[in-house]
């Protein structure tokens, strides 16, 4: 089988339908390089796939999320828009770890630093974009969400869509397929160290690719049973590297169980 037909396949597949093409084809070349034949590089690549799908972060239920969406809308009711959102966001361990944050200002904090954006990008974002009403952006504001996964772009669209915001989730790989929009504000959260995994040097190329005044990376201070964990320092030193070779500020604050830190480019 040819490397197209295998990577068809695999999309084809229940596990990897809704996951983006130009992210399995990049990982199948990926991994042939370095294993020569694709029967060797096969098993490599499944490997890579699975920690990159990431399903067993959480996925909610869809069909009732969209229904509770619709009605909480329909009935205009600011709590009720909050409290499915805050409950479909818990279901995945990256937005559940910080939903406790909102009351203590995470995004005011953020922003005190960046100006309130126009443009904002929201980079692997997963169900992040559902945090938009603790924001406290104007509906005006042009929101640019990306993952690679469809079941979260499909969902966020109808979000979107009830919220009156734009423009409609983009489901792409932002390391194959850097995003193009140029953007006030980008946010790279809890994504940074795992395309690092992906391959080592991916969050910096990322990093370095994105077109935006300010990229807030943030990485969890936690690991996923809930010890403390130094993710950031593992990065840290390449990140500091490059702003000193390309002259951008960088801020760095633990924010609770969250390392934020404010690259300005
Ligand atoms: C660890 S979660 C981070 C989610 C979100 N940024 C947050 O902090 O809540 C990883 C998400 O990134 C998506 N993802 C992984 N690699 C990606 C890539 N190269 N491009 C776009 N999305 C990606 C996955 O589908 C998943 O939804």
């Amino acid at each position: 089988m040819s490397l197209n037909e295998t990577r068809d396949k695999i999309a084809a597949s229940k596990k990897y339908k809704f996951l983006c093409k130009e992210t399995i084809q990049n990982v199948l070349e990926e991994n042939l390089l370095i294993h020569k034949e694709l029967k060797n590089a096969l098993p490599y690549a499944k490997k890579s796939l699975h920690k990159i799908w990431a399903s067993y972060l959480g996925e909610p239920n869809y069909k009732r999320v969209r229904e509770q969406l619709i009605q909480a809308f329909e009935v205009k009711d600011d709590a009720l828009i909050r409290e499915v959102c805050r409950e479909t966001m818990y279901v995945h361990s990256s937005a559940r770890e910080r939903i406790q944050l909102y009351e203590q200002g995470y995004y005011q904090h953020i922003f005190a630093k960046t100006g309130l954006p126009q443009r904002i990008s929201d980079l692997a974002c997963a169900l992040h974009p559902l945090s938009f009403r603790w924001m406290d952006l104007p509906a005006s504001t042009q929101y640019f969400a990306y993952d690679i996964n469809r079941n979260f772009t499909d969902l966020l669209g109808l979000y979107f869509e009830l919220e009156g915001i734009g423009p409609a989730p983009i489901w792409q790989d932002i390391y194959v397929n850097p995003p193009a929009e140029q953007v006030d504000v980008a946010l790279l959260f809890k994504m940074y160290h795992c395309l690092e995994i992906r391959k080592k040097g991916a969050g910096l190329t990322v990093l370095k690719q994105t077109p935006a005044d300010w990229v807030v990376l943030s990485f969890p201070a936690q690991n996923l049973v809930g010890k403390i964990a130094d993710i950031y320092g593992n990065y840290a030193p390449a990140i500091r590297q490059a702003a000193d070779e390309l002259g951008w500020e960088i801020q760095e604050e633990l924010f609770v169980n969250e390392m934020l830190v404010w690259v300005k480019k």
